[in-house]
């Protein structure tokens, strides 16, 4: 059929009315049409551009959701690349900064600064030609990211034409987040079917962009905050556009159709910052979205220009941090943990509540000296803390509250698990199950064996792990190369097409380097960063098993305590059987010089952006191995504590630095509880 001038008028109009309709309803939250008619209209839209195609462009209203899931994303460039935030604590880090921005100018004038929320929230970046959405990209490590546009378009505050036309490219910035009341809805669901939980409202989020089917990002509903806009190339002859602030931009972003978080303010001074700062402290509690701080940027851009960016940060923005949050919670039971290496970690199980925007009700408890040291009872009332978001932790307990008849709490001499006698090594912290074919163990090496680092076998998780084990299907890592798509299929809850993609996820594992294999073998004290290096100097699994204890331990970067737990693992006859079924069933050990590691997505790096300060002996890891894991999960490690130090990585015999942390209230960490993070 040949398209009409009223036909092509028809289409135009419908787009048009649709589009305003949506703006009106999801940015202004000011609804100007009955949803019933705008179901009439959006039916007449599709009606007409399923009858003629060509009519179908990239920002009609119907566009939002595609028909097709990808199978993947592809990588994009940054046009302009995307920096982070140096962040501050306190007002004296802030004096600290402005005195420092201010040095840097030969002369200041008139200045002042825009206080934003910092939504915590995924950082992405969308692309508009001559005023349409072309693309959207997560921030992968700033300089590349995955293009998302499809999954970008389902969030209805984001236009897929700009209101005002503007020619030419612009770049706009902001967070996508999940309303809080949505993410608890999704948490509920996944208890309900049994998935694995979001940690908190930022990881939801970043999953949600990262969903290769666009129907279920729809579903989710995630919003937007836009609050940078760029330029690029400004051959704009509609409109004429100088932009000299941040505040004017967002104030455009504002009319071209974004939703700008409207609780921004222009601050003349630091004490100005620091009451807004304090106003929000409390304010910020009763939004329906997390936020994490308060984001300080220079307002004036001639002032931006000059003072540019570090390696990482813009030296004109820092973000003022809010402390992590603590609260009280009652200890219903305390369990403990048995991890791949057999170590035992107490873990004090709560009355659930809400911390930093998750509930939250599991928290360890390191160790036996740790609880000994809380004297942590069944039936007390504990402060909890999620310092850095990662592990919640029992900061400490209120005596005055415990209740009668409490009895303190022992370390299990046997195995939860296989009901072994424990050991406790007596230079050592950490209690352990050594028996080998420990169940636990066995789930432990298959979830390591599985995990990013190593073999990266998308879907076999912890839940498959275990009822692999439940139903006798297998006995070490290499069962898992002759699993069948019928064995897998029986098991609870899968269904013939997740045990096929497990199947094709296992079959493909085979493909890893020979690095990623070593690592995944889960010898002791051996991290992805230390396989790496015995994979580039010991070329083939048989040189390395025939390689001397002298000759392991003298390679650049492998300690003596690496090289012996390495020389040891080779040598007991189980482990050699085990490579050499995995060998049979098509595994190369290898190094291969095609294919290359890939270094690990920065923005998924588990340790990014914090920092960690190191002290005491470790059980096993020399200071350099510890900072070297830690660096290579996107963490930094510094000499001395302050309030920016995000862990104490605590050895044995610790000094001045354990009184510091304690007094700022710094969380600690083990080097067990280090090494399951670096695993998760
Ligand atoms: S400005 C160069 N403004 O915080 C400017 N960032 O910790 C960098 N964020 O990666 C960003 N709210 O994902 C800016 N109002 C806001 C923000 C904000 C949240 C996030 C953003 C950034 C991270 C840095």
């Amino acid at each position: 059929m040949t398209v009409t001038p009223e036909i092509n008028q028809k289409v135009t109009q419908l787009k048009a009315q649709l589009q305003q309709a949506g703006y009106a309803y999801y940015v202004l939250d000011n609804p100007i049409m009955e949803d019933g008619v705008y179901d009439q209209l959006y039916r007449q839209l599709q009606d007409l551009e399923t009858e003629y195609p060509e009519l179908i462009t990239p920002d009609s209203p119907t566009q939002r959701v595609g028909d097709q899931p990808a199978s993947k994303f592809t990588s994009v460039k940054h046009n302009i690349p995307l920096y982070s935030l140096e962040n501050a604590f306190n007002l004296a880090e802030l004096t600290k900064w402005e005195l420092r921005w201010q040095k840097q100018l030969e002369s200041i004038s008139e200045f002042a600064y825009v206080c934003e929320l910092k939504i915590d929230g995924s950082a992405i970046a969308l692309t508009y030609e001559n005023g349409i959405l072309v693309r959207g990209a997560t921030r992968g490590d700033g300089v590349t990211g995955e293009e998302i546009t499809q999954n970008i378009k389902t969030i209805r505050t984001i236009p897929l034409r700009l209101n005002v036309p503007i020619r030419g490219k612009v770049e706009v910035r902001g967070e996508a987040f999940l309303p809080l009341n949505i993410f608890e809805a999704i948490n509920q669901e996944r208890t309900k079917s049994g998935e694995a939980l979001f940690a908190n409202p930022r990881n939801a989020a970043a999953g949600t962009l990262r969903q290769l089917d666009s129907k279920i990002v729809a579903q989710r509903k995630l919003n937007f905050f836009a609050y940078t806009l760029h330029i690029v190339n400004d051959p704009n002859k509609a409109r004429d556009i100088e932009l000299e602030s941040q505040l004017q931009s967002l104030e455009l972003l504002q009319e071209l159709g974004f939703l700008v978080n409207p609780n921004r303010k222009l601050c003349q001074s630091l004490e100005e910052v620091q009451d807004y700062f304090q106003q929000w402290d409390t304010g910020r509690k009763i939004l329906p979205y997390m936020t994490d701080g308060v984001v300080v940027k220079l307002n004036e851009y001639s002032l931006q220009q000059q003072l540019g960016f570090t390696q990482k940060f813009p030296r004109w923005a820092i973000a003022l941090k809010y402390p992590a949050e603590e609260t009280p919670t009652v200890v219903k039971d305390i369990i403990v943990n048995v991890g791949r290496t057999g170590a035992i970690t107490p873990m004090a199980i709560m009355e659930p509540v809400q911390l930093a925007g998750t509930t939250v009700q599991r928290a360890t408890l390191h160790n036996s000296d740790r609880i000994a040291e809380l004297d942590i009872r069944v039936g007390d009332t504990v402060i909890i803390r999620k310092a850095g978001e990662i592990i919640p932790e029992v900061v400490r307990v209120l005596p005055t509250l415990r209740p009668e008849n409490t009895v303190p709490f022992h370390m299990p001499t046997n195995c939860p698990e296989c009901n072994a006698t424990l050991v406790r090594p007596q230079d050592e912290a950490v209690t352990r199950c050594v028996n080998s074919s420990c169940p636990a163990i066995l789930r432990g090496s298959i979830i390591h064996w599985a995990s990013r680092n190593a073999l990266d076998i998308r879907g076999l998780g912890e839940r498959i792990a275990i009822l692999l084990i439940k139903n006798n299907l297998i006995t070490s890592v290499a069962d898992l190369y002759t699993l069948t798509v019928e064995q897998i299929a029986d098991l609870e809850r899968m269904g013939t097409k997740s045990a096929q993609n497990l199947v094709n996820a296992i079959a493909e594992s085979k493909n890893q380097t020979y690095g990623k294999l070593l690592y995944g073998l889960g010898i002791r004290y051996v991290g992805s960063v230390n396989a790496k290096i015995l994979a580039e100097n010991f070329p083939t699994i048989e040189e390395l098993s025939q390689a001397s204890f002298e000759s392991i331990e003298a390679v650049y970067g492998i300690g003596e305590e690496i090289a012996q737990s390495v020389f040891e693992w080779l040598r007991v006859p189980n482990n050699q059987a085990l490579i050499k079924q995995l060998q049979a069933a098509g595994l190369n050990f290898a190094a291969a010089i095609k294919t290359s590691d890939h270094d690990l997505d920065q923005s998924e790096q588990i340790l990014k952006d914090k920092t960690f300060v190191i002290t005491g002996t470790l059980p096993s890891l020399k200071r350099d191995e510890a900072r070297e894991l830690i660096e290579q999960a996107g963490g930094k490690v510094t000499g001395s504590i302050s309030k920016k130090t995000d862990y104490l990585l605590l050895g044995e015999n610790a000094g001045s630095k354990l009184a510091k942390a304690e007094k700022l209230g710094i969380s600690q960490l083990s080097e067990a509880e280090l090494l399951k993070l670096l695993d998760s």
